[in-house]
């Protein structure tokens, strides 16, 4: 074992929009450790928003940020929060990564709340633009097998970020 179970970073993963940076930040600041949201770290490293890598180098290119950025923050880091961009975990090699190496979180949503929360997290998501609901749910459910590969998963349905916050808490004692 390389490190022991409670320096371990624990990773959030989960569709876009179920809260992972908000609860990602809240669980940081409970258990006192650092939060790294990946999405932000790329912006800050790179100097570019997410939309503006999606527009100007295409999403392939993004995903190999994602994928280095996830792989070097985990390796580098110990003991932190880490939340995951809503694709990251279609990676093989950064699922391979993260379910060797840290604890992976999913936070788990029916589509029925996902949906009902859509008209509010529809900004700067690349992958959303121009899909009809009809393809969004596609992409949700096809999503859910990689999110099926995890440590620890906590349902988020008609839950505030307190209270999946608090769920999380308890599910880690
Ligand atoms: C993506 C989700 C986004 C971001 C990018 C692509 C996806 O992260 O990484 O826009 O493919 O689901 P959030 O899950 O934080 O929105």
């Amino acid at each position: 074992e390389k490190h022991s179970a409670s320096k371990k970073n624990i990773v959030l993963i989960g569709f876009m929009g179920v809260g992972k940076t908000t609860v990602g930040q809240m669980i940081a600041t409970k258990l006192k450790r650092e939060f790294i949201d990946i999405d932000q770290y790329i912006e800050q490293t790179y100097h570019m928003s997410i939309p503006q890598i999606f527009e100007q180098k295409g999403e392939p290119y993004f995903r190999k940020l994602e994928r280095k950025t996830v792989i070097d923050i985990c390796q580098h880091h110990y003991n932190n929060i880490v939340s995951l961009g809503g694709g990251a975990f279609q990676q093989k090699e950064i699922r391979e990564f993260c379910l060797e190496n840290c604890l992976v979180l999913y936070l788990d949503i029916s589509w029925e709340s996902w949906k009902a929360r859509f008209e509010l997290i529809n900004e700067n998501r690349p992958v959303l633009n121009n899909r009809s609901l009809y393809d969004i749910q596609q992409l949700f459910n096809e999503r859910k097998h990689a999110y099926s590969m995890h440590h620890l998963k906590i349902n988020t349905d008609n839950k505030s970020p307190e209270e999946v916050t608090a769920s999380i808490i308890e599910a880690l004692q």
